[in-house]
């Protein structure tokens, strides 16, 4: 077995065991232990006890490997690998009793930083939806026993594209300026309120394309290595990788249509200005 599939089986081993203690706290009874970045950005208690659990087995297994989540202290380790964990990507859905949140695992080596690391393997589980999609570095991205693809072919209908708004009421009035800029290239638009289970939709061609401001890298991590071994592009600014900036996913011609747009030279102000939350 490969290294990269190790940490993949690995992952997804840790996924399942974290999905079902998040599945079985939400059927006990959500409890919010605080306010993040905003007061709309929230932390439950099993955010908390489901990362302590995906930690624990990591460091069990992988003693030395690094660890960046959401809701702990990050540890670079020395290994040269890095786990980047969302516990509960989706944690509104979650708290209001949405099956649409995700446990979200990646494996990832170079310094812990999305411009620059080389993602190996990743899965994100949707306990709820009993849907766990899983990758490995050049060995495709497959949901259960089905390999995935992105949409290959523009729709002449437009596209079906997701998106997201972050949590700091400040930062709306741009986003919804540039929903109503990428607007022509839609068909409809789907907010489904967890952004690797977006990206894990554009690799099974439920979503044509998806763009969001101000992901956190364990956001995208797992995400973004679906949607490339399902054959499509992530991208940040123009040429670069996925950032806080910017996340954009679909097949190559899509991303470059959105990139355009969200780019444009007359919005640079509005497209370069990190968001909060
Ligand atoms: C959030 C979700 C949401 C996205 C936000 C993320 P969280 O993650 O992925 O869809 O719009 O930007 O922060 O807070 O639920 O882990
Ligand atoms: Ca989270």
């Amino acid at each position: 077995m490969s290294l990269q599939q190790e940490l993949g089986a690995l992952a997804v081993d840790i996924a399942q065991e974290a999905g079902a203690l998040a599945r079985r706290r939400r059927e006990q009874g959500v409890s919010i232990a605080a306010s993040k970045s905003a007061l709309a950005d929230i932390v439950t208690e099993a955010d908390r006890e489901v990362e302590n659990l995906i930690r624990d087995r990591i460091a069990a297994a992988r003693p030395g490997d690094g660890f960046l989540g959401e809701e702990s202290a990050a540890d670079e380790g020395s290994t040269g690998i890095t786990w980047v964990v969302d516990p509960i990507d989706g944690t509104v859905n979650y708290a209001y009793g949405i099956p649409s949140y995700a446990v979200s695992i990646a494996a990832v080596s170079g310094r812990p930083e999305p411009r620059t690391w080389q993602a190996l393997a990743g899965v994100v589980h949707a306990p709820a939806l009993g849907e766990l999609f899983h990758v490995v570095r050049g060995e495709g991205a497959w949901v259960g026993g089905q390999r995935l693809q992105v949409n290959g072919v523009l729709n002449p209908a437009g596209s079906l594209l997701g998106t997201g708004f972050g949590y700091d009421p400040a930062t709306h009035a741009a986003q919804l300026e540039l929903l109503g800029r990428v607007m022509p290239l839609a068909r409809d638009i789907r907010r489904i309120g967890a952004a690797s289970l977006d990206l894990a939709y554009v690799a099974a061609g439920r979503l044509d394309g998806y763009f969001e401001r101000g992901l956190h890298p364990w956001d995208h991590a797992a995400g973004v290595l679906l949607v490339e071994e399902a054959g499509g592009v992530a991208a940040g600014a123009p040429g670069g990788a996925p950032t806080r900036e910017m996340t954009i996913a679909g097949n190559a011609e899509l991303v470059a249509r959105l990139s355009a747009i969200i780019f444009a030279d007359t919005h640079e102000d509005n497209a370069t200005t990190p968001a909060a939350g």
